[in-house]
C-alpha cells in the first residue's frame, strides 16, 4: 500500500497575526478534499495562534526548530514538551539556513531529532549539499554523511523520522532540481534507512528547494518523493492549495 504524502509549510521567519490568520483559514477551508496529510511549521511565538486556528480541522501544527535539552538554563530555547503542550506533530530539525547560520553540526541535529522522537513529536530532518558539493561531485557523500549520524543516534526509533532532501542550491532560489536530480538521491537516502530498519516503508522523503505549484507534481511523481518541504510557496495560500492538490 502505497502512503499518504506529506506537504509540510516552512514558513522561516515570516508571517504576522493578521496574516497567519488569513493564509491559516485558507488553508483549512481549502484542503477540505486533500488526499495528503498537510502541515504547516510556524515561527514559535505564533504556535497557539495556529493552533487555534486549526481547531477541528485536518491541518497539522508543526515547529521549525527543538533544543536539544530538555529544560533548565539554555536562554533562548524551546524544548520539545513546551511544544508538545501546543499540538506540535512534527518539528524540523537540520534545516540547512540552521547549519549554515548557527553553526548546527550532525552530532546536534541526531541530538534534536532524538529528543523530538522522544516527546512524541516526529522530526523532519533535513539534509542536502550544497552548490560547491555538487560540483565537487560529493552529493552522495554529504548526505549520506548527515544521515547517518541520525541513524547513529537514533537506532530502531529510526523509521519514526522524516527525513527531507533539500540541496541548498535549490532553497529560495527558484532554481529546482530536476525530478531525476531529486529521485536520484532519494533513492539513495531510502536505501540507506532501509539498511537501518526493516519499516523503511513509514518513512517519508519529501523534498525541498524551490517546489511551486508549477513543478510539484513532477516532483511528486517520482517513486520515491514522498512530499515536500515548501518555503516560499507555503505562504500564499493559493499556491501551496495547488501543490496539496498535486499530492495524491
Ligand atoms: P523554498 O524553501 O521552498 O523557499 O526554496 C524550502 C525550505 O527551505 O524548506
Amino acid at each position: 500500500m502505497t502512503k499518504k504524502k506529506l506537504i509540510a509549510g516552512n514558513w522561516k521567519m515570516n508571517g504576522n497575526l493578521a496574516a497567519n490568520d488569513a493564509l491559516v483559514r485558507a488553508l483549512v477551508a481549502g484542503m477540505k478534499d486533500a488526499a495528503c496529510t498537510v502541515a504547516v511549521c510556524v515561527p514559535a511565538p505564533y504556535l497557539a495562534q495556529v493552533q487555534a486556528l486549526r481547531a477541528g480541522s485536518a491541518l497539522e501544527l508543526g515547529a521549525q526548530d527543538v533544543s536539544p535539552h530538555e529544560q533548565g538554563a539554555y536562554t533562548g530555547e524551546v524544548s520539545a514538551a513546551m511544544l508538545k503542550e501546543f499540538g506540535v506533530r512534527y518539528a524540523i530539525v537540520g534545516h540547512s539556513e540552521r547549519r549554515q547560520y548557527h553553526g548546527e553540526n550532525d552530532a546536534l541535529v541526531a541530538d534534536k531529532a532524538k529528543v523530538a522522537l522522544a516527546a512524541g513529536i516526529t522530526p523532519i530532518v533535513c539534509v542536502g549539499e550544497t552548490l560547491a558539493e555538487r560540483e565537487a561531485g560529493k552529493t552522495e557523500e554529504v548526505v549520506k554523511r548527515q544521515m547517518a549520524a541520525v541513524i547513529h543516534t537514533n537506532g530502531h526509533c529510526i523509521s519514526e523520522i522524516v527525513v527531507a532532501y533539500e540541496p541548498v542550491w535549490a532553497i529560495g532560489t527558484g532554481r529546482t532540481a530536476t525530478p531525476e536530480q531529486a529521485q536520484q538521491v532519494h533513492a539513495l537516502l531510502r536505501a540507506q534507512l532501509k539498511a537501518a530498519t526493516e519499516h523503511v516503508d513509514r518513512i517519508h522523503i519529501l523534498y525541498g528547494g524551490s517546489m511551486n505549484a508549477g513543478n510539484a507534481a513532477s516532483l511528486l511523481a517520482q517513486p520515491d518523493i514522498d512530499g515536500g518541504l515548501i518555503g516560499g510557496a507555503s505562504l500564499k495560500a493559493p499556491d501551496f492549495l495547488q501543490i496539496i492538490g498535486a499530492a495524491r
